[in-house]
Formats: structure tokens, C-alpha cells, sequence
């Protein structure tokens, strides 16, 4: 996936500079008003530039669907291309249920067209799985969980899926520890650089919502394919899978089960984390 393509298709998809435009296609600010969800018109626009720029024999990827908003985004009018999904409704109790109810509602109404692949899992398990993916991800887009080792994380586990030229886009980027953690990331692996920051100027910003950066992978002979995991990642996906990972299932399980500790989680947890939460208290 070339870059280029996808800025000039970022370009072609707004009115005006995008950090202070809407885009051209009304549809993006129609689809935030029928499919719940966290993603702005914006940030629609944007993955569906990526989308339209990605070629034939690479995927889209994306962590964290929650009821499909953003996924319904990126496909619109994309007919001829594979999309994967990865979610593992943690976030939502209970609730997930639902919400893979409503996920798939949504799809059915807005990406029957597309070649939408869902897959039920936690990335960061999933991603180490050889053959999950049948090509190499183009474009992208991060909407996990957000800590900063989860952050970290979710550029170390794709490398080694990314097309030789890729775009990664990273919600919620306007965050500190997000943001820390890609630049963190990026100190250490000279093929990565942050192309574009869509900032929010406030906490669900009408217009970025909590910020959307576009980075860029160029894969180089030190990340050429069958390199061995980097030791920075492969700490932190253990210390990942051994400590962080269970501790967070336990946390969102008492959360749900235990909802007087929905104040607490709300003054640890980042604003889009702490919706999730008041929508798991609700149900
Ligand atoms: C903020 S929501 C995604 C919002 C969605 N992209 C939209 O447009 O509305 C984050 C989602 O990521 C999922 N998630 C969090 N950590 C994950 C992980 N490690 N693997 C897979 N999914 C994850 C959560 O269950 C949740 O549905």
C-alpha cells in the first residue's frame, strides 16, 4: 500500500484541510447518527481513503469493531476488496452479546457489499496464530484497548503482517499515553514513521473525536520477513499475556458484576473506556 495513494485519496475525500473540514460525502456524518459507536465522520473518511488506496492482494485490518461503525465506514463503496475484524467484546460484560447482535445488524445493513471477515479473539493471541490472515495487511487500524503497553503491542504484533509498505491508523492518538507509546515504539524501529496527526482539540471532539494518527511502516532487511521477534516486544507480549492481559478480563468481570466500582474504573480509565464502562453499567 502506497502512501501516497492514501493521502491523495485523504485529500480527495475533504472539502477543505481535514482537520477543519467535513467530508465531502455526507454519508460519514450519517452512518455516526444510525450505528452506535465511538468513530467520527472524520475519522470514517479517513479509513475509507485507506481503503480505497489499499491494492487488490494486501487486507484491511481492524482491531476493535465494537458494534461496526468505523468497519462500516472504511467499506463503503469498496466492493472489490478483504476486510478482516478483530474484537473480543471484553470491553462490553455482558453487553457483548448485544452488541455482536447489533454488529452483525449493522453489517447486514451497511457492508453486504464487502468482504467483511470477523474474527472473535483477543489481537494479541490471535495475531501471534500463523495463518489467520490469507495476505498482507495494507492498511491498519488500531481501536483496541488503550493502555500504553496494549499500545505498544499493537504495533509489534502487526509487523510482521504488514505489507512491505503499509499505513497504520491509530485512534484515540490524541491521548498521551497513546501517543507516548507509538513514539516510544518508534524510537526504537527506524521503518515506522507518524505521517499525520488529526488532533482533538477536547475529549470527544466533535470533529476528531479523541484523534486519529496515520503512521507509516517501510519494511527494511532488519524487518525483512522471518526476522525474529524484537526483544522489546516479546516482553512486553509476555508480561502481556501473563499479567496485564487476565488482569484486565478480571477488572471489566467485576466491573460488570460489582457495578459500585464503576466511579473508580471512570477516574483510571480514559474517557472512551469510561463510555464503555457507563454503557456496561446501564445493561
Ligand atoms: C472503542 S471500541 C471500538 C469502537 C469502534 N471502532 C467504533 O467505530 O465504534 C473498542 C473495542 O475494542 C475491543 N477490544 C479491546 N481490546 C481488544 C483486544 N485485545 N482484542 C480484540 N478486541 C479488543 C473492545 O471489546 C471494544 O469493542
Amino acid at each position: 500500500m502506497q502512501l501516497e495513494r492514501f493521502l491523495e485519496e485523504v485529500e480527495a475525500s475533504f472539502d477543505g484541510d481535514p482537520q477543519v473540514s467535513d467530508p465531502s460525502d455526507p454519508a460519514f456524518a450519517e452512518l455516526t447518527r444510525t450505528v452506535n459507536g465511538y468513530t467520527s465522520a472524520n475519522e470514517l473518511a479517513v479509513l475509507n481513503a485507506a481503503a480505497r488506496a489499499l491494492p487488490e492482494d494486501e487486507c484491511y485490518l481492524e482491531v476493535g469493531s465494537y458494534k461496526g461503525r468505523s468497519i462500516c465506514g472504511a467499506v463503503r463503496s469498496v466492493p472489490d476488496r478483504t476486510f478482516y475484524v478483530l474484537e473480543n467484546y471484553l470491553e462490553f460484560g455482558m453487553q457483548g452479546q448485544e452488541a455482536r447482535a447489533e454488529l452483525e445488524h449493522n453489517l447486514a445493513t451497511h457492508a453486504a457489499h464487502a468482504d467483511v471477515r470477523l474474527i472473535e479473539g483477543n489481537c494479541f493471541s490471535l495475531l501471534r496464530r500463523p495463518g489467520l490472515l490469507d495476505r498482507p495487511v495494507g492498511v491498519y487500524f488500531y481501536d483496541g484497548e488503550h493502555t500504553a503497553t496494549s499500545h505498544y503491542l499493537a504495533l509489534g504484533i502487526i509487523e510482521p503482517w504488514l505489507a512491505d509498505e503499509a499505513v497504520v491508523l491509530v485512534d484515540d492518538a490524541t491521548y498521551p499515553m497513546v501517543t507516548d507509546a507509538h513514539d516510544a515504539y518508534i524510537a526504537r524501529h527506524p521503518q515506522w514513521r507518524v505521517e499525520r496527526r488529526w488532533d482533538a482539540r477536547t475529549n470527544d471532539d466533535p470533529r476528531w473525536a479523541n484523534g486519529l494518527h496515520a503512521l507509516s511502516f517501510r519494511r527494511d532487511a532488519a524487518t525483512a520477513r522471518g526476522s525474529e521477534e524484537p526483544w522489546d516486544v516479546r516482553w512486553r507480549r509476555l508480561g502481556y499475556r501473563t499479567v496485564l492481559g487476565p488482569g484486565q478480563k478480571a477488572a471489566w468481570t467485576a466491573i460488570h458484576r460489582f457495578p459500585g466500582l464503576v466511579p473508580l474504573a471512570k477516574r483510571l480509565y480514559p474517557s472512551k473506556e469510561a463510555s464503555s464502562i457507563e454503557a456496561s453499567d446501564r445493561s
